[in-house]
């Protein structure tokens, strides 16, 4: 393990603010603002079913209890806030002209700390669309009534189910938001920060950024199947790794 001390002098080694820097955020980023992570032993997925709960089948067989769901997750996000990791990155705007954050989070943290243009890949808790994409609902749009006044909410076009607008397992990502992802893979230096690298394709992105040339860098108390092949693995929590970060190199 790369003592902190040592992976800061090799992260300052790498970056300047000419760098093309691609940031990947996952769960992690999120859990000292106190949203449980999906893997792991107080993981989502240990107490949920992701093929009941995050699919369209699922969807299919039980709106109300996806909905209901969804609304807890809506609630307490909602009165979530973004933690010291979340503002260390929005920082990068600013330091790194060449930056791109792609997140696999629904939360909106990484907005509510101030970072723009993020790449969401799986999309939005806060935004909806009609389960049957009618002709007169507008695609998707903002919804961000937490509790929601009614379960399942209804499309106020033609009165059938609305659905979260996220990407469920078995389906396929928005075309324009992958591409824009991988264009950013090639990048002098790819962090993949709070995430187990497990769901693809974001988690071949690690690989691929690495085969374009990217010094890639991990920043995750755990080990994951990334750990043993990034360039820089930093076992610390990100809200604790990242602030320093910025402090030692003069990010702010
Ligand atoms: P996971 O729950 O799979 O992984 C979260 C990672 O965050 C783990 O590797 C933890 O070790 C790490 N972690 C925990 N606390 C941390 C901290 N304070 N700082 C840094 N890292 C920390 O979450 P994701 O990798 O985001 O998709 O999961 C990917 C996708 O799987 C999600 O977007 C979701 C899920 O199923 C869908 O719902 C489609």
């Amino acid at each position: 393990m790369i003592d902190p001390g040592d992976a800061l002098n090799r992260l300052d080694e790498q970056l300047d603010q000419d760098s093309s820097v691609t940031i990947l955020t996952g769960a992690g980023i999120s859990a000292a603002s106190g949203i449980p992570t999906f893997r792991g032993d107080d993981g989502l997925w240990e107490e949920f079913d992701p093929s009941e709960l995050a699919s369209p089948q699922g969807f299919q067989r039980d709106p109300e209890t996806v909905w209901e769901w969804y609304d807890e997750r809506r609630q307490m996000i909602a009165e979530a806030e973004p933690n010291q990791g979340h503002y260390a990155l929005a920082e990068w705007d600013d330091a790194f002209p060449k930056l791109s954050l792609i997140t696999q989070n629904v939360d909106g943290l990484h907005e509510e700390a101030g970072s723009e243009s993020i790449i969401k890949l799986h999309g939005s808790i806060w935004e909806v669309s009609c389960w049957d994409n009618c002709d007169s609902s507008p695609g998707s749009w903002t919804d961000r009534t937490a509790p929601l006044e009614e379960i399942p909410p209804i499309c106020p076009d033609c009165g059938g189910l609305v659905r979260p607008e996220v990407v469920w397992f078995g389906e396929q990502l928005d075309p324009a938001v992958l591409d824009a992802s991988e264009r950013s893979l090639n990048c002098d230096v790819f962090f993949t920060i709070g995430t187990s690298a497990e769901v693809h394709p974001a988690a071949g992105f690690i690989t691929r950024a690495s085969r374009q040339g990217a010094f890639t860098v991990e920043i995750n108390p755990d080990t994951t199947s990334a750990s043993g092949t990034v360039d820089l693995a930093v076992q610390e929590p990100a809200e604790e790794f990242l602030p320093r970060m910025n402090e030692s190199l003069g990010i702010n």
